[in-house]
């Protein structure tokens, strides 16, 4: 797969593959400062949770060289914390690797080479414990699907959602691996496309067998016996877990219930976050109704429509058939998701 993001530690700069354009177009966008890292996240020049987060931990390191040039230094890195929470609200990935990153630099403080250093080592670890984790629950969830038969995914929770390999996808690359004999149904994943453009690309460029189908499609593929297995990612898991994922995530879930297909989610644990008891508290992104009234820039509503845009939804955690991490596999209640897992 072509990489999601890179950092050149020579010329400090971040490079993130632009995912509004794929797949027709390949290019990166170069990222020189914070405030460049904030922007492609909010723009969705890189997206998934996981991506989310690696691309956050370096636009600290990036907003941290700017601070040593100013009067400030202290109060500019607070700023960089600021504008970086407040790219996306959902997925907790986001929040997670600025925690990490901001224990780093208060251990570290005040800011100066030696600062820099440890953010810089910091980052690269968070990215490539990224890889490993989700190698990892690749693993642990492949054994979940059958030997052979049809798995349905979400959204896009690929390569191209983290720092690699994938973790619904991951899933089912570390399946194929294993011999199992599959074939994907990627759900198109309106407004924003990502399983027509991403996940469809991926398994493609993968050779995995996969059938892109409209969202509306689900419903009537299960009722004919056509699919066997959910994967699907998450953007945040509650202590009891209740998940946050891509809208149109519950209704698949429901769905599934209903004709008696499992229904996996594949994360890793950074994904989790315990002091969230329940998922009714997440805070759900509402992104601009242009992404439903418009498509590809062409008007495909009449001007002036009333338009909601949840970015998410919340599956509760009695149609969730198990929690796949890096460290195994959790089955309902998921009582280990409350302490460490
Ligand atoms: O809006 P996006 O594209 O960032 O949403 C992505 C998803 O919902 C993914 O399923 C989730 O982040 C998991 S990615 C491994």
């Amino acid at each position: 797969m072509i990489a999601t993001l890179s950092y050149d530690t020579t010329a400090h700069e971040l490079q993130l593959l632009d995912q509004r354009i794929l797949p027709s177009v390949v290019e990166y966008v170069t990222c020189r400062t914070s405030s460049d890292v904030a922007q492609a996240i909010a723009t969705m020049v890189v997206r998934g949770a996981p991506a989310i987060g690696v691309t956050a931990a370096y636009g600290v390191l990036l907003g941290a060289r700017e601070a040593m040039a100013d009067n400030d230094p202290a109060r500019a890195m607070s700023r960089v914390f600021d504008s970086l929470a407040a790219s996306r609200p959902t997925a907790v990935n986001l929040f997670w690797a600025l925690e990490r990153m901001r224990q780093v630099y208060l251990q570290h403080s005040p800011l100066r080479q030696s600062t820099l250093d440890a953010l810089q080592c910091e980052a690269l670890r968070i990215h490539q414990q990224d890889v490993e984790d989700n190698r990892c629950l690749g693993d642990h969830g492949a054994q979940l699907l059958p030997d052979r038969g049809t798995v349905l995914t979400h959204c896009n929770a690929g390569a191209l959602a983290t720092a690699g390999y994938g973790t619904a996808l991951g899933v089912i690359r570390s399946a194929v691996a294993m011999g199992k004999e599959l074939q994907v149904y990627a759900t198109e994943t309106r407004p924003f496309l990502q399983g027509a453009r991403l996940t469809a690309f991926e398994l493609q460029q993968d050779r995995i067998p996969v059938t892109l189908i409209c969202d509306n499609m689900v419903g009537a593929m299960m009722a004919q016996g056509k699919i066997q297995s959910v994967v699907v990612g998450a953007d945040r898991i509650a202590a009891n877990g209740d998940t946050a994922n891509k809208i149109g995530t519950y209704g698949i879930a429901v769905l599934a219930m209903a004709h008696g297909v499992p229904f996996y989610v594949a994360a890793p644990s950074s994904t989790i976050d315990r002091a969230m008891t329940s998922g009714k508290n997440i805070v759900i992104e509402q992104r601009e109704p242009s992404e439903v009234t418009h498509f590809m820039g062409y008007p495909v509503a009449p001007e002036g429509i009333a338009v909601e845009n949840p970015s998410f939804d919340l599956t509760p955690a009695k149609y969730i058939s198990a929690i796949i991490t890096e460290r195994g596999v959790l089955k309902p209640p998921f009582a280990e998701l409350k302490s460490s897992c």
